[in-house]
């Protein structure tokens, strides 16, 4: 059976990563492109060279050019610049905006029809731009943000409370970056709301680790930034798309009301399938909870104000 086209744009840590995810997972046929002569070519042999050895059906073909990108049902897009120590997110924006216009345009070229899911930080600003740039209905153009940020929150739950990570679920939305909004109450350990589980201070820090996260990798790394979590997290997304699941995932989506927020792209929960953002239902939040959210996005719309006025 022919396996879906899924296209990785930037062939660094996040993108090498996760197309290799994809392939070993049987998830697709995958093309990575990068600017970068001979990485994508490189990285795509390298991972050729261990099929026999993991079994997967699929292929991994690496270019700098837009051809064989023709006909993806997704492109996931990681090209930019990570982010170096003491750097924010919004450091980014200038660099990474003309990096993204440029990938979209040749992107929609040649695969029309696909779902963009967009990962470059800082990544909800990106996401809008993606979706202003590419001309698809919103729908199709999402970013992958609360995956990892609500993944990151349930590893410190897990480890806060002692309790296998398969019992926790976690949830974190609005922006990705300092501005994230981890929701404790509706977060749980065995099913039971996390603010049941640990105390007040206990909670705090786990949210606190959370939210810095990101930042802690990057400061241990000492160059680049996080790349294991964030490939994985976009293989779940690229997954359920492709599998057409339906599964809830908070994903960076294009607001149109929900949560009182209107013309912004932060992360909520979802429900993802082969057309891209299938449903938004909105949660029932504290007027604590919507304030947040709604503090979270207002930073992004500045920054997208700026991206687009630059544009
Ligand atoms: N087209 C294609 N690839 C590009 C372009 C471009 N216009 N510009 C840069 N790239 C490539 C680089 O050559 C590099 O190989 O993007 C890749 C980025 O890889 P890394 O530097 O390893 O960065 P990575 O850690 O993968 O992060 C990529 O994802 O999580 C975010 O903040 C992170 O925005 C960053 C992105």
């Amino acid at each position: 059976m022919a396996l879906p086209k899924v296209t990785v744009v930037g062939a660094g840590q996040v993108g090498a990563t996760a197309a290799f995810l994809m392939a070993v997972k049987g998830l697709a046929d995958v093309v990575l492109v990068d600017v970068a002569a001979g990485i994508p070519q490189g990285k795509a042999l390298d991972m050729m060279h261990s099929r026999s050895v993991e079994r997967f059906a699929g292929t991994v073909v690496g270019t700098n050019e837009y051809e064989l990108t023709a006909g993806s049902e997704v492109v996931v897009i990681t090209a930019g610049l990570p982010r170096k120590p003491g750097m924010t997110r919004d450091d980014l924006l200038a660099a990474n905006a003309s990096i993204v216009r440029s990938v979209v345009t040749q992107l929609v070229q040649y695969s029309p029809d696909a779902v963009i899911v967009c990962v470059t930080n800082p990544l909800d600003v990106m996401t809008y731009l993606a979706w202003k740039v590419s001309g698809l209905p919103a729908a199709r153009v999402l970013g992958m943000g609360g995956v990892l940020d609500s993944a990151r929150f349930a590893y410190f739950i897990a480890e806060a409370t002692g309790e296998p990570i398969a019992d926790i679920e976690a949830l974190v939305i609005g922006a990705h970056g300092d501005a994230m909004v981890p929701l404790p109450r509706l977060s749980t350990v065995a099913g039971r709301p996390l603010p049941e589980v640990l105390d007040e201070a206990a909670v705090a820090e786990v949210v606190r680790r959370t939210v810095f996260g990101g930042a802690e990798v990057v400061s241990l790394l000492g160059s680049g930034s996080a790349f294991y979590a964030p490939a994985a997290s976009v293989t779940a997304m690229v997954e359920a798309i492709l599998h057409d699941s339906g599964a809830v995932m908070p994903s960076c989506v294009y607001l149109e009301g929900q949560y009182g927020l209107d013309d912004v792209y932060v992360s909520v929960p979802a429900s993802l399938g082969r057309g891209g953002v299938r449903d938004v239902p909105e949660y029932g939040l504290t007027e604590d909870e919507l304030a947040d959210v709604q503090r979270s996005a207002r930073g992004v719309s500045e920054s997208v104000a700026v991206v687009v006025q630059g544009g």
